[in-house]
């Protein structure tokens, strides 16, 4: 009985063989604890020689049990080491992380800063209305100004002679969307896409502007200085920016002004500042008094000043490129090489 046993509890493949065996030799109906139930039909000398053994017997295969019970287990967790083995010293496989394209962050930069300011932010749509785009700018359908613009039109059906649709061509009818739905007093932004078909060095058929309009009953050319000057100062960290105020012309404002940043080409490198070059980077003025007529704005009793940044353009200036095409060609290399991507 014993060999039987103590063999097979050696011989036991897994942990249910051994419940098995267990069962078999020492559970109720076990062979063993029959044996033992018998010792009560025993003479007292028979008991007292066969007991202990039965006892021992009892307890040796109890500890074999239990031994090759451990020793499954060992040999079961030295299992799992092996399959489950882990090369801490190896290498990590590096993984590219995405980045904000420079255009996103320049116009995320811009908005915070013009929110310090209490410039709320406004939208509108991108396909816009030749109304919205020309006429309520005071640029009626013969200006030159629409022709100037290099617009694209979205064609109507045949036969319907309404004016078609823009891609807007600036920021500026967010102005007017704005003041009807809004109305005086009014300090917005408004960030985003235009369009026209032109292509080169500094210009693609879709590129970005950053509108800003104020309106008050006292808003003058002078406020719109200062918010220039310290957009430029927050937006390029330097705090010697010049700027210079150059009269000019456009329908929706009167007096109009263009803006240019002093900075200086200096061996490639960009140093905005100082040097004896000019950079035009926005449009500005007084909004003329039939734009806020057709943002439903009484003249009489407001006024404001209105400008349209180019965003794509102060991207280049803070990051000293000089190709604007570069930011749309999705190559990974050259927004690597400006550290715009890991
Ligand atoms: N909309 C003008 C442009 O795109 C810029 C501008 C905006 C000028 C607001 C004056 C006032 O060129």
């Amino acid at each position: 009985l014993r060999d039987k046993y103590l063999t097979a509890i050696s011989g036991a493949a897994d942990e249910a063989a051994l419940e098995d065996l267990r069962v078999q030799a020492v559970g109720k109906k076990g062979e063993i604890s029959l044996k033992m139930r018998e010792l009560g039909k025993m003479t007292a000398e028979e008991r007292q020689t066969v007991g202990p053994k039965l006892n021992a017997l009892k307890d040796e295969i109890n500890s074999a049990l239990a031994a090759k019970k451990a020793g499954l287990a060992d040999a079961a967790l030295d299992e799992r080491l092996r399959t489950e083995w882990l090369d801490v010293t190896l290498p990590g496989r590096p993984r590219r992380q995405g980045t904000i394209h420079p255009i996103s962050q320049v116009w995320e930069e811009a908005t915070v800063i013009f929110a310090d300011m209490g410039f709320a932010v406004a939208e509108g749509p991108q396909i816009e209305s030749d109304w919205y785009n020309f006429d309520a700018l005071n640029i009626p359908g013969h200006h030159p100004a629409r022709a100037e613009m290099d617009t694209f039109y979205m064609h109507r059906a045949d036969g319907d002679n309404r004016p078609p649709h823009v891609l807007r061509t600036h920021t500026s009818p967010v102005q007017i969307r704005s003041m009807q739905d809004q109305g005086a007093p009014l300090r917005i932004i408004c960030p985003g896409r235009v369009y026209r078909a032109d292509y080169d060095q500094t210009h693609t058929p879709m590129f970005h502007q950053v509108e800003g309009l104020a309106i008050d009953k006292d808003i003058s050319m002078a406020n719109l200085k200062w918010v220039l000057e310290e957009f430029c100062r927050a937006f390029f960290e330097v705090d010697n920016v010049e700027l210079r105020f150059r009269a000019s012309h456009f329908p929706f404002t009167e007096p109009s002004a263009e803006v240019d940043i002093r900075c200086s080409w200096d061996g490639g490198q960009l140093k905005i500042g100082e040097g004896d070059d000019w950079m035009e980077i926005l449009g500005s003025g007084m909004v003329h008094p039939k734009v806020l007529q057709a943002g439903n704005i009484d003249p009489n009793e407001w006024q404001g000043f209105a400008f349209g940044m180019g965003i794509d353009r102060i991207a280049m200036l803070k990051y000293g490129i000089p190709d604007l095409r570069a930011f749309f060609d999705s190559d990974l290399r050259w927004l690597r090489h400006y550290g715009f991507s890991s």
